[in-house]
């Protein structure tokens, strides 16, 4: 059955456009913009009319760093793919990209299923998968290019976490060459996890046992260090790389220093390296707990060379790393020894939000806005342009955006299944109003219609962002 959706009188924004525009969905795709109160446009007739005068009609956003249900330190990230996917879409996020893990002694098939059956008919919006290798031997390289084959075409490393995650310099490298033959995109976690580890045994012994002292021990010139060697290590095999979670100034500036190379590296950060500092981190009566994540917040001084790496594209994308622990039962494991609080904070409801105040303040403008959080990431991770553009052909993930709503977010009123907020009692400027995923109202005029098992999985191509 045939279904037309037109939405009337918004402000299009997309990475490269703002127009005064109508959009006409067919069939869950984009059929056609045109220019509002154009004859073109007043022909078109809809099973829905939806008003979006006054708003912004924007790409749903796509967040390419999630871990709903991720085991770690002995837990699981609290959102399930139901919940988590639900939060996301209230805050106007269309797309997932989720990582499946590859436990130590498995292969990736083992882990990739594992997590397609996790993810399988409970997500309310579109989803897919980059594979984390944890183990790089002669079977899982060969793994990875039946992986890119059908649609996980993205692989993440660790450099930190010995013993768990951990890859050595070789592994790393052997998986790069591989990436660099068969499409593949190697997205690297880049600490010192060795002298990082050697730094906390040192601290605890001290009695230091705070949350601030994760932040302490788990240093940016540690991240630069891992950054740089990562670079170079991808040089070598003349594949391209992709950091995930960079919060170091000095890390941006390596990452600046390749791109001025000529390299293709690229980077990732995060709302909370942008917002909030080790000021939280310190926050009294193990407050603190509830930011630790690795790489660690940083001193506020590292947010204004975050904030130029995205306006000068040496950072181009914004993703959440979302990865909740509630604080009593889960962030509580790490009382009295901070490395036992398990790393990852909640966010995959914010970042538009948070995304769009810094349109608000001046750090970005609008337009730059939906190339971080939409059309970079989809090109990125070989989603565009089904996803991250609004443009005939395309999925009509559609957000209408009240650039002018104020709200205040709180862990009273988001949609997370954890227990607290980062950005408890933060005001914003801007919210979502309504959300289509593939045509379908998700959110419609702030209540949730959507469903789990609307969303689908969705085999990507390989980067599109090379130069
Ligand atoms: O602290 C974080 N970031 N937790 C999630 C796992 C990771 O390293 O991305
Ligand atoms: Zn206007
Ligand atoms: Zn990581
Ligand atoms: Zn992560």
């Amino acid at each position: 059955m045939s279904s037309r959706t037109v939405i009337r009188g918004g402000l299009v924004v997309t990475a490269s456009d703002e127009i005064h525009a109508d959009v006409l969905i067919e069939d869950g795709r984009v059929a056609a913009l045109a220019a509002s109160g154009t004859p073109a446009a007043a022909a078109w007739t809809g099973d829905r009319v939806l008003d979006a005068t006054g708003k912004y009609v924007i790409p749903g956003g796509v967040d390419v760093h999630t871990h709903m249900e991720l085991p770690f330190g002995g837990t699981f990230a609290s959102d399930t793919f139901e919940t988590g996917t639900r939060a996301a879409a209230w805050g106007g996020t269309t797309t997932i990209v989720d990582f499946a893990v590859q436990s130590v002694g498995r292969s990736l098939r083992e882990g990739l299923d594992a997590w397609h059956a996790k993810a399988e008919g409970n997500c309310a919006i579109d989803y897919g998968f980059h594979m984390i290798v944890s183990d790089v031997n002669d079977e899982t390289l060969k793994e990875m290019d039946l992986l890119v084959e059908e649609g996980v075409t993205s692989f993440k490393q660790f450099m930190a976490y010995p013993g768990v995650f951990y890859s050595d310099d070789g592994q790393i490298l052997r998986a790069m060459q591989r990436s660099a033959d068969n499409g593949g995109l190697i997205m690297m976690h880049a600490e010192n996890g060795i002298a990082i580890d050697v730094l906390v045994e040192q601290a605890l012994a001290r009695g230091e046992t705070d949350p601030r002292y994760h932040g302490e021990v788990r240093k940016a010139l540690l991240e630069a260090e891992a950054t740089h060697r990562a670079i170079r290590l991808a040089q070598v095999a003349g594949a391209p790389l992709y950091v995930v979670h960079v919060s170091a100034m000095e890390a941006v500036a390596e990452l600046a220093r390749a791109r001025d190379e000529g390299l293709n590296v690229f980077g990732e950060t995060c709302p909370q390296y942008l917002f909030l500092s080790t000021d939280n981190l310190a926050e009294p009566d193990f407050e603190g707990a509830k930011y630790v994540c690795s790489t660690p917040l940083r001193p506020r001084e590292h947010q204004a060379r975050l904030w130029r790496g995205l306006r000068t594209n040496d950072l181009q994308v914004v993703s959440t790393d979302h990865c909740p622990f509630c604080f009593v039962g889960q962030k509580e494991l790490g009382r009295g020894d901070f490395s036992k609080i398990p790393n990852g904070l909640p966010g995959v409801e914010n970042r538009m939000d948070l995304l769009h105040q810094a349109v608000v303040d001046g750090h970005i403008s609008r337009r730059r806005w939906i190339e971080i959080a939409c059309a970079t990431p989809a090109r990125m991770f070989g989603l565009y342009p089904k996803k991250g553009t609004l443009a005939p052909g395309a999925d009509a993930d559609v957000v209408i955006y009240d650039p002018h709503a104020e709200q205040v977010l709180s862990a009273e009123t988001h949609h997370m299944n954890v227990d607290y907020s980062a950005y408890e009692g933060r005001r914003v400027t801007g919210r979502v109003e309504t959300v289509l995923s593939r045509g379908e109202p998700v959110i419609d005029r702030r209540e949730f219609t959507g469903r789990a098992g609307h969303g689908a999985y969705t085999p990507r191509s390989t980067c599109q962002y090379l130069t």
